[in-house]
């Protein structure tokens, strides 16, 4: 398949300076696999994004959690994607369930935040996820397909997009996906991409995983023929991390 291994730290909304300078001195301080195996971003909240980005290690990257759906102006607490760009910073989350749910943005919104992050330059990871009513109505394709059709809509160039589903009733539930349900809907992730997009998208697009991830259940996710990856919450902000990126290996 070779598409490369991807790791994702989600920090959330959490830290502080002395926090963040310990999680980065821990990061700093540990073996990891080569570039070449792992491809790692962790995503600080913006406040911490200019210290983060410049103490971490040169081969982690850095992500914003979120950015702005057009060009920065009149947007009262926004933060735009030519400010990630100025400030060097190459990767942004858009999508997280979080937003989707608690700020109510839309698939059509962020299928425009995807475009206009990538229009700008920065490469995205996308995130998508059925709630646990979804998934006990059987519905679970069916609105991770609507998401990814609306981030599909507006994607002309894939290269630069990793697809992350995050279940919601696995987000810092400790519910982790089986591996097997977490394979079925990345397979089935895949197959849309390759019916709707192209064989060659299906084919090279990372889809990640995201969801209560640990280095107890890490291993057996990595596994899976169609999962790429993980983006971690909780976990990412413990030293335990490390031990998730060597699930690469
Ligand atoms: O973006 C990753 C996040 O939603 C997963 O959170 O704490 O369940 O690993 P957590």
């Amino acid at each position: 398949m070779g598409r490369k291994f991807f790791v994702g730290g989600n920090w959330k909304c959490n830290g502080t300076t002395e926090e963040v300078k310990k999680i980065v001195s821990i990061l700093n301080g540990r073996e990891v696999p080569s570039q070449d195996v792992v491809e790692v971003v962790i995503s600080p909240p913006f406040v911490f994004l200019p210290l983060v980005k410049s103490s971490l290690r040169p081969d982690f990257h850095v992500a914003a959690q979120n950015c702005w759906v057009k060009k920065g102006g009149a947007f009262t607490g926004e933060v735009s994607a030519e400010m990630l760009v100025n400030l060097n910073i190459p990767w942004v989350i858009i999508g997280h369930s979080e937003r989707r749910l608690i700020l109510k943005e839309s698939n059509e919104f962020i299928g425009d935040k995807v475009a206009y992050a990538l229009s700008q330059g920065l490469k995205v990871i996308a995130c998508i996820g059925e709630t646990l009513e979804q998934r006990e109505a059987g519905s679970t394709m069916e609105v991770v397909a609507a998401q990814t059709k609306a981030i599909a809509a507006k994607v002309s160039n894939w290269v630069d997009v990793v697809l992350a589903y995050e279940p919601v009733w696995a987000i810092g539930t400790g519910k982790v996906a089986t591996p097997a349900q977490a394979q079925e809907v990345h397979s089935e992730l895949r197959k849309w991409l390759q019916a709707n997009v192209s064989p060659e998208v299906a084919a090279s697009t990372r889809i990640i995983y995201g969801g209560s991830v640990t280095a107890a259940n890490c291993k057996e996710l990595a596994a899976q023929p169609d999962v790429d990856g993980f983006l971690v919450g909780g976990a990412s902000l413990k030293p335990e991390f490390i031990d998730i990126i060597k699930s690469a290996e």
